[in-house]
């Protein structure tokens, strides 16, 4: 410890002790732990990888994006979206909220600053947390970089030898640039339904490929948002009850889906969004263009080729291009060491609501698999735990 400087000598000596905790990361998660700390009178400093704040939303995330649920269910605490945002904000609006959330709050990352490595110094007491070239010291860290940390390029066969452009969707961003094409897109999560649609809009003739079962929930019934309803069922019924009457809505509104190629899965959509955290699709047109036939449902790829694909059914396809839909993973396995609080998958082993507190003045937020909703609960409760050993060191001092 006694090598490390305060925050005026830093720039000699590469090794700041940091007066409060230490956050990694500048989205969403990490701007709401600063604020709420801040508010509570207690400074941070935010570590953040990229040259901006939400750089998910800024770097990888297509053009079409528009939030799925109503404004309401995504604003971070104390400083809620500009009223005259649309119930549905677009990707372009919910940047400038953070951009303005965190100019609000005096939150001002260090940016280009990647954590390489983050431990427990148990003979000081210390969190050590080692950057490219720096290295920061705290009583406290807080993980906020998100359950979407890094894109999944799952190993689909031979996809080696595919001749064209293959992509994830972290790195798509227009319809636009497939104009024309026959493009294979893998995997039926939100983006690779979202993805098609957009193809669909740009004369791309996508072929989504669908291997296993998945929930497809209309985004609102009865003018009210699917997910705000299933909120306020959840005060009053049993998750199943409301699972239930979901699917009973869904096939109302949107037909059988099993037809189509999209098979539902035995568990109703909440609880395997919360027993697996596999998130349900809700449409935002896709279905019709599947229904149409402008989307084709594919079962699951045998091998990727080098001019397409051959599929589980026996069918092969010329392609011009492969997107990835395949999905993200946390990365905190990479960097946080000698912790044994997360999965292998970097996802805290004590689920939503008792996964932000750890052990060592170690914190949590955003890793709830409940969106930005459970971003803000946690962000919360880490201030207030926070502010209370914050007070008493302060005491302490001048006692
Ligand atoms: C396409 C897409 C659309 C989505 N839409 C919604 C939605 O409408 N509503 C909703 O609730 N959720 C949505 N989500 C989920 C989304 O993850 C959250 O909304 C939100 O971005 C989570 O915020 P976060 O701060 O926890 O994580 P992130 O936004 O991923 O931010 C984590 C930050 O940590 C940084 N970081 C990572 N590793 C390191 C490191 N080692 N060192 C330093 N910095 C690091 C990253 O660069 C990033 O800036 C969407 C996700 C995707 C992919
Ligand atoms: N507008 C929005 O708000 C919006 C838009 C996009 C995304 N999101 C959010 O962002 C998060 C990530 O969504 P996502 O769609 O990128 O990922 P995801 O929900 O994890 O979906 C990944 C998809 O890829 C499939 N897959 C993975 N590997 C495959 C392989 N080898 N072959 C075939 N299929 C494969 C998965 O199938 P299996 O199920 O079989 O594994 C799944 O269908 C979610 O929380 C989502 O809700 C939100």
């Amino acid at each position: 410890m006694d090598s490390c400087k305060d925050h005026q000598q830093e720039r000699e000596s590469k090794c700041l002790r940091v007066n409060g905790p230490i956050i990694v990361g500048a989205g969403p998660s990490g701007l709401a732990a600063a604020a709420c700390l801040t508010q509570q009178g207690v400074p941070s400093l935010v570590l953040e990888r990229s040259d901006c704040v939400a750089s998910l939303w800024q770097h990888r995330t297509y053009d079409r994006l528009k939030l799925h649920l109503p404004k309401k269910f995504c604003q971070l605490p104390l400083l809620g979206f500009p009223e005259d945002f649309p119930e549905y904000p677009t990707k372009q609006q919910f940047i400038s909220y953070m951009e303005s959330y965190a100019a609000h709050f005096s939150i001002r990352p260090r940016f280009n600053q990647a954590v390489q490595t983050a431990e427990f110094d148990s003979g000081s007491g210390f969190w050590r947390v080692k950057t490219q070239d720096s290295e920061y010291i705290s009583w406290w860290l807080i993980v906020a970089t998100g359950e979407n940390a890094e894109p999944v390029k799952s190993d689909v066969p031979g996809i080696a030898k595919f001749h064209g452009p293959v992509v994830h969707t972290s790195a798509y961003k227009s319809g636009s640039e497939f104009k024309n094409q026959k493009v294979l897109v893998v995997g039926c999560g939100n983006s690779g339904m979202e993805v098609s649609l957009d193809l669909c809009r740009h004369n791309a003739i996508p072929h989504m490929v669908v291997r296993n079962t998945v929930h497809v929930l209309p985004r609102e019934m009865f003018g009210f948002s699917t997910f705000g309803i299933a909120m306020a069922l959840l005060g009053w019924f049993s998750l199943r009850l409301v699972d239930k009457f979901l699917l009973l809505m869904a096939n109302l509104t949107l037909g059988n889906t099993d037809h189509l190629g999209l098979r539902r899965p035995k568990t109703g959509p909440i609880e395997l969004k919360n027993v697996t955290g596999k998130t349900p699709v809700l449409d935002v047109g896709a279905l019709s263009q599947i229904k149409s036939g402008k989307i084709k449902v594919m079962k699951g790829v045998k091998e990727i080729t080098r001019n397409g694909a051959k599929f589980m059914d026996g069918q092969e396809k010329r392609f011009d291009s492969i997107i990835l839909a395949t999905g993200y993973k946390s990365n905190v396995p990479t960097w946080l060491k000698g912790c044994d609080f997360f999965t292998e998958d970097g996802m805290p082993k004590t689920p939503f609501p008792n996964g932000w507190k750890v052990e060592n003045g170690l914190y949590t937020v955003g890793f709830t698999r409940r969106g930005l909703l459970g971003t803000a609960s946690d962000a919360v409760k880490i201030a207030r735990d926070v502010a209370e050993q914050w007070r008493t060191i302060k005491n302490s001092k001048t006692s």
